[in-house]
């Protein structure tokens, strides 16, 4: 039961793609556990960003996380931490794929439309950080012998 923590961020709920997001996962045949929107806190996104405190772009980057509204989502599956990074495209869009996230909807660093959690390790760390346990459902999807051999 592979989770990652993919957040749409204020940029991305501001501009309508949240919707375009959950495709994607939902196409690709990963499995939404937990969804929801929320005003992320300060403090939450120091807690989250906190591998970044005293770079350069860490006071903007916080300060736009808490501009408005964001969605967090835990998504379930085969490979789906390293999958979603590849789905994302890379941090800076105008180095991302076209066919990635970034690559087709962003072109600037500082706006770049979604957050994936990079390691088994920060994943769970992330998971804990933006959902309590009970938020975190188990359920079986019917498509499930579809998509696994
Ligand atoms: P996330 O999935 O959002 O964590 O992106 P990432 O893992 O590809 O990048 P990283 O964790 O290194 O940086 C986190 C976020 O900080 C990025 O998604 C950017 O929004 C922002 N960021 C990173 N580097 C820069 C930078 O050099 N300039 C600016 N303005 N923002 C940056
Ligand atoms: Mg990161």
């Amino acid at each position: 039961h592979e989770r990652t923590l993919i957040l749409v961020k204020p940029d991305g709920v501001a501009r309508g793609l949240t919707g375009e997001i959950i495709k994607r996962f939902e196409h690709r045949g990963y499995k939404p556990v937990a969804i929801k929107l929320l005003l992320p806190t300060k403090a939450l996104l120091e807690q989250h960003y906190e591998e970044h405190k005293g770079k350069k772009f860490y006071d903007a980057l916080v300060a736009f996380s808490e501009s408005g509204p964001v969605v967090a989502m835990v998504w379930e599956g085969f490979g789906v931490i390293a999958n979603a990074r590849k789905m994302l495209g890379a941090t800076d869009p105008a180095k991302a794929e076209p066919g990635t996230i970034r690559g087709d909807h962003a072109i600037a660093t500082g706006r770049n439309v979604v957050h994936g959690s990079d390691s088994e390790k920060a994943a769970k760390r992330e998971i804990d950080l933006w959902f309590r346990p009970e938020e975190v459902t188990r359920w079986t999807s019917a498509a499930g012998k579809w998509i696994h051999e």
